[in-house]
């Protein structure tokens, strides 16, 4: 969701400012703008409905010289995707230029006021409120852009990122945050500004990531100055930046989604390095270990998350109860957050996001912290919001998701939470808390068995040319429905989201069960139904579930563990997965889920990485 990068220093700033858009391409956007002052003092601003490409289309010809300038993608809330409304937006004098990502919430009395100071509007956008708030401030009160820009967000409610560039001033870039990610990169004699790290590193590895309501200034030849929006100043604390460029390409593969899909065995053994230890059947969760008496004093665990997190949040549901017995619930953060939910000082409150930057779960923490709950958050990008507001927590480590459809941050995710509901259940026991922990020979199964999923995972893809050639069949196909049971309920969810995300293809997951009690009225031949049925408590139940639907001339695709002959004779067609313990489950069966969206997307020549309307990051409600 909305992308800003900025570059001051001695360097051409235009090429670093386009590489760094297409480096955010990733968090979703409809049209893409920059700004530059050239070495005539003129600031110049180019921008374009959609791609970046056609951005650097209108500005081939233009002037795109000098070496201070920002730019943005921009994903649209107020007012169409258009070039009007792109961003930067120019203040009344164009001298100051503006790139936002956010909401700026009181944006109406705020405009409201600076039109009857005479001030026009050319756009429909919160953004050109605020950059022509700051010029009224710098203007009125007699102050410097920098004393602007915090008297004019203390006037702000609601959400930011914003950089700013004054033609009068070219050697300096204005930036703050408040609810949306900035990162400043610091380079020799130069700066980066991002809202995350990927336009930066292939630049510098050292990094500062600026608070919230906190004001930078990157002045040429000066150290980073960093203030509150109040003016009380703070020390810039640089850290070390652990990503690297490779992680951010495709590798050969076509898609970063199916790039991502294809490293799942890999990023779940990174996941657990260090955590699961097979030879001595232990898991050791540092975040785990050194809270151990909150979770066990917990009488709830409340799991807040979004999307796809949300997904593997319910699996987790399942995991919690079974091996610790500490009643769960899963909350939309969305609702959760105005909902005036009863939450408890004893409440342990898990919070899952791969972004870190969700800004529903990030205020759905803030509530739960402000009641006292302990905040444990699931995270994969390392030093983003959430964990950084979280009390304890556990990295996904996964390397950057690109494609916008999650597949191997969610992975990564029921790795994590399964990790902590064995290390709570076994806690329990050892505490003697028998009737409640998970049984130590159980415990060194599952062990046993993580260790496995990696390679059980390899065995999956290796039938994704098989999955590719039946999602031909689907091509215009209009509806799905998925079906789970247990475990691999939440799947069915995760595998419909997949498909409605990338290939726009209408699709549904149910419990199996609730078929009967209204979506069997949707079986026909038109059809197709995914039954995510691999061999555990609810297996015989599944299977007639399945003659249901054959009884009503449904196309079933199952998902089945290795060498099930029951199905293979009715399904219409059947992908299998190794044998696991039910609770690892999901970890097989997703895979081909998410393999057959991205074939069905493929073969309907959607957008797979970049899908409509989405955005990989949504730091807006
Ligand atoms: C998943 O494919 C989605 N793009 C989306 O549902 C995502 O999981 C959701 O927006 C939550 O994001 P987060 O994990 O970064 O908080």
């Amino acid at each position: 969701m909305c992308g800003i990068v900025g570059y001051i220093g001695k360097r051409a700033a235009y090429p670093i400012l386009i590489k760094g858009l297409h480096r955010l391409e990733y968090r979703g956007y409809d049209s893409a703008g920059v700004a530059l002052i050239n070495g005539q003092g003129q600031l110049n601003i180019y921008k374009a409905k959609g791609k970046v490409s056609e951005l650097e289309s209108f500005a081939a010809e233009k002037d795109t010289t000098g070496t201070i300038g920002i730019a943005h993608t921009r994903w649209a809330t107020h007012g169409e995707p258009n070039t009007q409304n792109a961003h930067p937006h120019y203040s009344e004098s164009e001298r100051l230029a503006i790139i936002h990502n956010g909401i700026i919430e009181n944006y109406a009395v705020l405009k409201a006021g600076l039109m009857k100071e005479g001030y026009t509007f050319k756009s429909d956008t919160d953004t050109e409120v605020l950059v022509q708030l700051i010029e009224y401030t710098q203007l009125n009160r007699h102050v410097d852009l920098k004393t602007a820009v915090q008297l004019a967000l203390q006037q702000v409610v609601g959400a930011y990122a914003i950089a700013v560039l004054d033609k009068d001033h070219p050697d300096t870039i204005i930036a703050a945050r408040k609810g949306s990610p900035l990162v400043v990169g610091i380079g020799d004699g130069e700066y980066f500004l991002a809202s995350d790290a990927t336009p930066i590193v292939e630049y510098t590895d050292q990094v500062i990531y600026i608070e919230d309501e906190e004001v930078v200034s990157l002045q040429m030849g000066k150290d980073v100055d960093i203030t509150t929006i109040n003016n009380v100043t703070k020390t810039p604390e640089i850290k070390r930046l652990e990503l690297s460029l490779s992680q951010l390409e495709k590798g050969g593969y076509p898609h970063f989604m199916l790039k991502e899909i294809f490293e799942q065995p890999r990023t779940l053994t990174d996941s657990m390095r260090g955590r699961v230890n097979v030879r001595q059947d232990n898991i050791a969760l540092s975040g785990f270990i050194d809270n151990k008496d909150r979770f066990l004093n917990a009488k709830r665990i409340i799991i807040t998350a979004c999307g796809t997190s949300w997904h593997a949040g319910l699996i987790a549901m399942y995991a919690i109860e079974e091996f610790a017995q500490i009643p769960v619930e899963v909350e939309y953060s969305s609702e959760f957050r105005y909902r005036k939910p009863v939450i408890n000082k004893d409440d342990v409150v898990i919070a899952i996001s791969q972004s870190g930057e969700t800004a529903d779960t990030l205020a759905a923490i803030q509530l739960a912290k402000s009641k006292g709950a302990f905040i444990f958050s699931i995270c994969n990008v390392v030093g983003a919001s959430i964990p950084r507001i979280s009390d304890s927590g556990c990295y996904t480590h996964v390397g950057p998701e690109i494609g916008v459809a999650s597949t191997k941050a969610f992975t990564a995710q029921v790795v994590a939470l399964t990790m902590l509901a064995l290390c709570i259940g076994r806690e329990k026991r050892i505490r003697g808390l028998e009737d409640e922990g998970i049984s130590e020979e159980q415990f060194v199964r599952i062990v046993k068995e993580l260790g496995q999923i990696p390679d059980k995972i390899q065995c999956v893809l290796a039938q994704n040319k098989r999955i590719a050639d039946f999602a031909k069949t689907f091509t215009y196909t209009q509806n799905f429905i998925y079906l789970g049971r247990g475990y691999n309920f939440p799947v069915s969810l995760e595998g419909a989201l997949k498909l409605k995300e990338i290939s726009y293809i209408h699709a549904e997951g149910y419990p199996a069960a609730e078929m009967k009690h209204g979506p069997i009225a949707l079986i026909s031949q038109e059809m197709p139904v995914v039954v995510v049925a691999p061999r555990c408590g609810t297996y015989e139940k599944i299977v007639s579930n399945i003659q249901e639907i054959k009884a009503r001339h449904g196309k079933v695709i199952a998902v089945v563990t290795e060498g099930d002959e029951q199905v293979r004779k009715i399904a219409d067609y059947v992908i299998e997965v190794p044998a696991t313990e039910e609770c690892l489950t999901p970890l097989l069966t997703v895979v081909p889920l998410q393999l057959l969206a991205y074939h069905i997307a493929v073969v309907k020549g959607c957008d797979v990485d970049q899908p409509r309307n989405l955005a990989k990051s949504v730091t807006v409600e």
